[in-house]
C-alpha cells in the first residue's frame, strides 16, 4: 500500500530548493569557507548478513504501537536482520538516549517512529554524523532540523494531513453540516497529532455549520482520552460530535459519553483515526461512526527500502502509505484488516 515514486508536499517544497543549496556549497567552496556539506552525502548501508538494525519504539501502551512493533519482529529474519529493539515508555528523553545507546553500539541501521518532532531531530543528526543511516516510520521530524534524503533516507509513513480531511468530510456528511466538535488532540508536539489537526480543522473552517468548541490532548491513550471527555462533556453540555485522533481516545470518549448518561453514536456522532479491532467492533456495535485507517505495518516497508538503498537506488524522501477508511458500510466485511 505505498509507493516508493510518492514525495510529500513538504518534502517536494525542500528538493526543489536544493539546486540552490548547491549553488551555495559551490560558492562556500569556492571561497574556501569551512561548511559541513561535506558531510552531505548519507551514510552507506554495509551489504551483509545478519544486518544490525536498531529499533526504537516510543511506547506500548495501545494495539497500534504493538502492531507496529510485531510488524518489525516478523520482518527481521526474513530481511536478514538482527534486531536491538527499545521501548521509551512515552519519553522522548528515553527514546533519544536508546537511540544513543544504539549508536554506541554501531548498529548498522536506525528505525525509529520519532514521538515527537522536535525532540527527537537532533539525534538523527547524530546518527548521521556517527555514519548510521536512518529510516523514520510513522511519524517525522522537524524538518528545519533534520531532512529526509539528506539527514535520513527517508520517511515512511501516512498522510496525516489528509486522514484529518477524510475524518472531517465524512462528519460534515454525517451531521448534514451542523455540529459542536470536541477535539481530542494526540501527543502534543507528534506529527501524528500536528497534522491530524491541520487536516481536520481546515475543512471544518470551511463548513460555517460546524463548530470545534474545546480541543485538547489526550496523549494518544485510552484512560487519557476518558478522562479528558469527561470534564470536557461537564463543561460543554451541548456537544454533539467528537473527532479523536487516534481508536483509543474516542474509545476512552466512548466510555465517558455512556457514563454521562449519553448514547455515542445517537447523541454524539464520533470520528477517528487508526482502524484498530477495537475500533471497528465499535463501528459495528453503532458507537463509533468511522474510522480513517492508519496503516502501523512499517516491518516490510522499511526492509524493502533498506534492501533498495544498499543497492543504491535511489529513495523518495517520502514513502507515502495509502490507507482504508471504514464505516457502517463496509466495516463487517474489512474486519480482516483490524489488528
Ligand atoms: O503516530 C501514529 C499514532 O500513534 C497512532 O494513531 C496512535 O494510535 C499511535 O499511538
Amino acid at each position: 500500500m505505498a509507493s516508493l515514486n510518492t514525495q510529500s508536499r513538504r518534502h517536494a517544497r525542500k528538493q526543489q530548493i536544493r539546486p540552490l543549496a548547491g549553488s551555495l556549497l559551490a560558492l562556500a567552496i569556492g571561497f574556501g569557507v569551512a561548511t559541513a556539506h561535506a558531510d552531505d552525502a548519507l551514510p552507506k548501508l554495509p551489504n551483509k548478513t545478519p544486518l544490525k538494525v536498531g529499533f526504537a519504539q516510543t511506547e506500548s501502551n495501545n494495539p497500534w504501537r504493538l502492531a507496529e512493533t510485531r510488524s518489525f519482529k516478523e520482518v527481521a529474519a526474513k530481511c536478514g536482520w538482527q534486531l536491538v529493539m527499545t521501548d521509551a515508555n512515552s519519553s522522548n528523553a528515553k527514546q533519544v538516549s536508546d537511540i544513543q545507546n544504539m549508536i554506541a553500539q554501531h548498529v548498522d541501521l536506525l528505525v525509529f517512529p520519532p514521538r515527537e518532532e522536535k525532540p527527537l531531530a537532533p539525534v538523527v543528526l547524530q546518527a548521521k554524523k556517527a555514519g548510521i543511516p536512518v529510516i523514520l516510520v510513522d511519524r517525522d521530524v522537524d524538518q528545519s532540523v533534520a531532512k529526509a534524503g539528506r539527514d535520513y533516507i527517508t520517511f515512511i509513513g501516512s498522510d496525516f494531513i489528509d486522514q484529518g480531511h477524510r475524518a472531517a468530510d465524512w462528519l460534515v456528511k454525517a451531521t448534514g453540516g451542523k455540529a459542536k466538535i470536541i477535539e481530542l488532540e494526540g501527543t502534543t508536539g507528534a506529527s501524528a497529532a500536528n497534522d491530524r489537526k491541520k487536516g481536520f480543522d481546515e475543512i471544518i473552517a470551511k463548513n460555517p455549520g460546524m463548530t470545534i468548541i474545546a480541543s485538547q490532548s489526550g496523549d494518544f491513550a485510552r484512560d487519557k482520552g476518558r478522562q479528558v471527555m469527561e470534564t470536557l462533556l461537564q463543561a460543554h453540555p451541548e456537544v454533539t460530535a467528537v473527532y479523536a485522533h487516534n481508536d483509543e481516545m474516542a474509545l476512552g470518549a466512548i466510555a465517558a459519553i455512556k457514563a454521562a448518561g449519553k448514547q455515542p453514536g445517537k447523541d454524539i456522532q464520533i470520528v477517528t483515526i487508526d482502524g484498530t479491532k477495537g475500533g471497528m467492533d465499535a463501528i459495528a456495535a453503532g458507537e463509533l461512526g468511522a474510522s480513517v485507517q492508519s496503516s502501523p505495518f512499517f516491518g516490510p516497508l522499511a526492509c524493502d527500502v533498506a534492501q533498495r538503498y544498499a543497492k543504491g537506488e535511489k529513495i523518495p524522501t517520502w514513502v507515502k502509505v495509502s490507507d482504508r477508511f471504514y464505516d457502517k458500510s463496509n466495516v463487517q466485511q474489512s474486519m480482516q484488516y483490524g489488528y
